[in-house]
C-alpha cells in the first residue's frame, strides 16, 4: 500500500533523477544529504557527468536509461525529469513503456502547459501520476560542477497539478520539496506560463538580445571592457544555458510573444519620449517603475506574520509617519492645482502610494517620494488625461471613493479596481449621490468595485445631507462639486474629519464650511500649487499611545502628531478611561494643528463610549478595544455599525481575536461589550486588516505568553515602519515571512 506523505519522516523509496545538470544534481545532493530517499539514482547521457556525480557522492548508483529499471519499480519511487524541455517527449515515451503508473513522475521545467500536452500526447490521456513542477532556483550557472545542495532552501517551487492529477502524487512531490526547505505554491499551468513569460522569460530574451546587439557594435570591445552596473547584469543573465532558453522560447511561445509585444510597444513609447524630449513622460515612467516595489502593485510578497511577546517599560521619543488621509489629499489637490506643489511628510505607505500612482496614470508628473518629499507638477482642474488601463488602488478605500468622485467629472472613461478586501467594500453611498449629479458609473450588483466611470463634463450641482457619517463620501462629493456648475451644499449631521476642507482652504480653492457642518463649494474655480507639510498620523500614534498606557513603567513621547479636533476622539476616549496623556508643544499656525504627546502607564477603567466620539475615532477602535481589554470592568460601544465595513468587519475580527486571547466579549449588530481581563497567548488572524494586525501586536505587551498575529502584510498600507518603531520603544516583536 502507498504511504501518503504527511510528515518529515516520510522517505521516498528510489529517487530517480534524469538529467544531472545544475537542478538535477543539486536535487540529488540535497536528497542524499538529508537522507530523503532509500536510494538516489542518477541518469545522464554523459558518462563524464555520471562519474562526477558518483565521485561527489550525490548519487548511490547510475543507469543509462529508465528502461533499465523496469523490473525494479516499487511503491514510493519517484522520477524527476531534469532535462531540457525538448527532451521530454523521448524520455516520457520511455517512461510510458517501462514505468508502472503507481510511480510518481515530476519535472523541473520552466514551462508547464506544453509539458502537460506532451505527456497527454504520449500516454493518450493526462497521466494522474505526473505532477508538473518548477523550482524557482535556476541561475545563469549550469552543469553538475555548479551543484549546490542548499539550492532549494527557502526558494519557491511551483507545482501545477491539473484536475486529473491524484492528490497522493501531489503530496509526494510537495513533501519532497518541502523537506528540502522550499516554499511550495500551487498554480494552474496557464497562470504559471503567463507569469514566468513576463518575469523570467522576457528578461532573459532582453538580456540575450541586448548583449547580442552591443556585441555587434564597432566599439564592442570598449563597451564590454567598460561594462558598467546595468549592462553587467544583462551580461550575467545572458550567460545562461542557451539550450534551455531555446527550449523555453519554443514551448512557451504564445505567452512570450504576447508580453514581448507589449514590451516593444512600451519601448517604442519611451523611444518617442526620448526623441521628443518629453520630460513629463520620462519622469513619470521612471518614477512609476521605481516605486513599483513600494506600491501595492507589488503582490509578489509572501504572507507575513508577527510574533510578539510581553514587555515592561516602554521608553523613548519617536515620530510616526505622515497622516494617511492628508497624504491622499495632498496628491489629489496638488495634481489639480496649476503649477508646482511641494509636499513634505508624505506617508510612503501602500494606500497613499496607490493614490500617487493613480494620478501618474492620469498623466500627472510627480517627483519622489524621497524621504516623504514630493514635487507635484499640477495639471490644473481640467488637465487630467485618460488612463491607459485600469487604475489599481490596492487596499485603499479612501483612494477608491475620492477618485470616483473626481473621475465622474472628467471627460473620459476610467475603471477603478482594488484588491480582494477593497473589492468587497460598499460604493453605493458614493455612486448614488454622484449619479444624482449626472455621473454615469457602474459597479457590481452587490454595490462593490470595480467602478466603471463613463465620465462627463456636465455634472449638476448638489445639495446633499450626508446619510452616513463618512469623510470619504463627503470628500468624493466635494471633488465632483468642484466641476459642477454653480454652488453645491453638503451638510453633515455628524462631524467627520475635515482634511479635505482644510486642504482646499490651504490651496485657496472655492470652499467654505462652518462649525455646524455645512460646506459650500463653488464649481469651476481653479487654484495654484502650494506647500503642504503633512503632520504625523494620530491613527498610527494611537497604537503606541495605548502600548504605553497598558505597559507598566512606560513613559514615551510621540512628536509632531496631527491633533485636528475631528481626529482626537482617541484622546478623548482614553482620557475618560483614565489615561495619562499630556499634549505639549501645540502648534495651531499651520493648516492642520500638531502637538507632541507624552504618554505614561495608567490604570484604565472601562467606560461607555460616548456616541459623539465615534466618528472622531473611527479608525482607532481596534486599538481602543485592546485598551478596554486591559481596563477594569466593562467597556461598551454602540452605534458603530460603520466598523463592519472597514478593511474588515472590525467588530467581528477583534471579538474573535480577543476571545482567542481569553477576553470576554459580546457582539451587537452595532458594537461590542468588552470585559477587561488577563490577556492570554495564542494565534489570531488580522483578516487582511492592517489595524487589526497592529492592535493585536500591542495586546501582546500584556500577554501571559506569546501572540502570533497572522497575515500582517497590510500593515504596509498605513504604517510601513511599525515594527521598527515598536522595537525602538522596547517592544519584543518580529515579523516572519511565510
Ligand atoms: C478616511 C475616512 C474614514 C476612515 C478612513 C480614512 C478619509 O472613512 O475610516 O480610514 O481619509 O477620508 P469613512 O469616511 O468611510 O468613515
Amino acid at each position: 500500500m502507498n504511504k501518503t506523505p504527511n510528515s518529515s519522516a516520510y522517505k521516498i523509496n528510489k529517487l530517480i533523477v534524469i538529467g544531472l545538470g545544475l537542478l538535477g544534481s543539486s536535487l540529488c545532493a540535497a536528497a542524499k544529504k538529508l537522507g530523503l530517499a532509500r536510494q538516489v539514482i542518477g541518469i545522464s547521457r554523459r558518462q563524464s557527468t555520471i562519474e562526477i556525480a558518483l565521485k561527489k557522492g550525490v548519487i548511490d548508483r547510475s543507469e543509462d536509461s529508465i528502461s533499465q529499471l523496469a523490473d525494479e519499480f516499487r511503491d514510493g519511487d519517484v522520477i524527476v525529469l531534469a532535462v531540457p524541455i525538448l527532451s521530454f517527449p523521448s524520455i516520457l515515451s520511455e517512461c510510458c513503456k517501462s514505468v508502472p503508473t503507481f510511480v510518481t513522475i515530476t519535472d523541473v521545467g520552466s514551462v508547464k502547459g506544453s509539458v502537460i500536452e506532451t505527456a497527454e500526447s504520449i500516454y493518450g490521456y493526462i497521466p494522474d501520476f505526473f505532477v508538473p513542477g518548477h523550482p524557482i532556483a535556476g541561475s545563469e550557472k549550469s552543469g553538475i560542477n555548479a551543484l549546490n545542495s542548499k539550492l532549494f532552501g527557502e526558494q519557491k517551487v511551483i507545482i501545477t497539478p491539473v484536475e486529473e492529477t491524484q492528490s497522493k502524487h501531489i503530496n509526494v512531490v510537495k513533501t519532497l520539496w518541502e523537506q528540502l526547505g522550499a516554499d511550495v505554491r500551487l498554480m494552474t499551468p496557464d497562470e504559471h506560463d503567463n507569469v514566468f513569460a513576463a518575469t523570467s522569460h522576457l528578461p532573459h530574451y532582453l538580456a540575450y538580445s541586448l548583449v547580442d546587439t552591443l556585441s555587434k557594435e564597432k566599439n564592442a570591445d570598449s563597451i564590454f571592457i567598460h561594462a558598467a552596473g546595468g549592462f553587467r547584469d544583462f551580461t550575467r543573465i545572458a550567460a545562461s544555458d542557451p539550450t534551455m532558453w531555446h527550449d523555453i522560447a519554443v514551448t512557451n511561445r504564445d505567452a512570450i510573444l504576447e508580453i514581448m509585444d507589449r514590451y516593444m510597444h512600451n519601448l517604442n513609447d519611451l523611444r518617442s519620449a526620448v526623441s521628443n524630449n518629453d520630460s513629463s513622460y520620462l519622469i513619470a515612467t521612471f518614477n512609476r517603475a521605481r516605486d513599483i516595489k513600494k506600491s501595492s502593485k507589488n503582490k509578489m510578497n509572501s504572507l507575513i506574520d508577527y510574533r510578539a511577546k510581553s514587555v515592561t517599560g516602554l521608553r523613548g521619543t519617536i515620530e510616526v509617519p505622515g497622516d494617511k488621509s492628508i497624504s491622499h489629499r495632498s496628491i489629489i489637490f496638488g495634481s489639480l492645482a496649476n503649477g508646482m506643489s511641494e509636499i513634505n511628510g508624505f506617508l510612503e505607505g501602500e494606500d497613499s502610494l496607490a493614490t500617487l500612482n493613480a494620478f501618474r496614470d492620469l498623466g500627472v508628473v510627480i517627483e519622489g517620494p524621497q524621504d516623504g518629499r514630493l514635487v507635484i507638477h499640477g495639471v490644473g482642474l481640467y488637465g487630467l488625461s485618460a488612463p491607459k488601463g485600469d487604475i489599481y488602488l490596492g487596499n485603499s478605500g479612501t483612494s477608491m471613493r475620492l477618485i470616483t468622485g473626481l473621475l465622474s467629472a472628467q471627460p473620459f472613461r476610467s475603471r477603478l479596481v482594488g484588491d480582494e478586501s477593497l473589492s468587497g467594500r460598499p460604493m453605493r453611498r458614493v455612486t448614488d449621490p454622484l449619479s444624482d449629479m449626472g455621473a454615469v458609473i457602474e459597479i457590481t450588483e452587490k454595490g462593490t468595485p470595480p467602478v466603471d466611470i463613463s465620465g462627463t463634463n456636465k455634472l449638476t450641482r448638489i445639495n446633499y445631507l450626508l446619510p452616513v457619517a463618512s469623510a470619504q463620501l463627503k470628500s468624493s462629493l466635494i471633488l465632483a462639486a468642484m466641476y459642477a456648475r454653480g454652488l453645491s451644499t453638503i451638510e453633515e449631521p455628524v462631524i467627520t474629519r475635515d482634511h479635505t476642507e482644510r486642504m482646499m482652504s490651504a490651496f485657496g480653492c472655492g470652499i467654505t464650511s462652518n462649525v455646524s457642518g455645512c460646506i459650500k463649494i463653488e464649481g469651476g474655480k481653479d487654484y495654484r500649487g502650494t506647500r503642504i507639510d503633512v503632520p504625523g498620523d494620530i491613527s498610527s500614534a494611537a497604537f503606541f499611545i495605548v502600548a504605553a498606557l497598558i505597559c507598566p513603567n512606560s513613559n514615551i513621547t510621540i512628536c509632531n502628531v496631527g491633533i485636528n479636533p475631528t481626529r482626537i476622539g482617541i484622546l478623548n476616549i482614553l482620557e475618560k478611561m483614565g489615561a495619562d496623556i499630556e499634549v505639549i508643544n501645540e502648534r495651531h499656525d499651520l493648516f492642520e494643528p500638531t502637538a507632541d504627546l507624552k504618554v505614561r502607564y495608567s490604570t484604565l477603567k472601562g467606560i461607555k463610549i460616548p456616541k459623539n466620539q465615534i466618528s472622531l475615532a473611527i479608525d482607532e477602535f481596534p486599538i481602543i478595544f485592546i485598551a478596554a481589554a486591559c481596563a477594569s470592568g466593562e467597556t461598551i460601544l454602540r452605534g458603530a455599525e460603520e466598523l463592519k465595513v472597514k478593511e474588515s468587519d472590525r467588530i467581528e475580527s477583534m471579538a474573535k481575536g480577543l476571545e482567542t486571547l481569553g477576553i470576554q466579549t459580546t457582539v451587537y449588530d452595532d458594537g461590542i461589550k468588552i470585559i477587561g481581563g488577563e490577556i492570554g497567548s495564542g494565534t489570531v488572524n488580522s483578516n487582511h486588516d492592517h489595524r487589526i494586525a497592529m492592535a493585536f501586536s500591542i495586546a501582546a505587551i500584556r500577554s501571559s505568553g506569546e501572540v502570533l498575529i497572522e497575515d500582517c502584510k497590510n500593515v504596509a498600507t498605513s504604517f510601513p515602519n511599525f515594527i521598527d518603531l515598536a522595537k525602538e520603544l522596547g517592544m519584543r516583536i518580529d515579523s516572519e515571512v511565510r
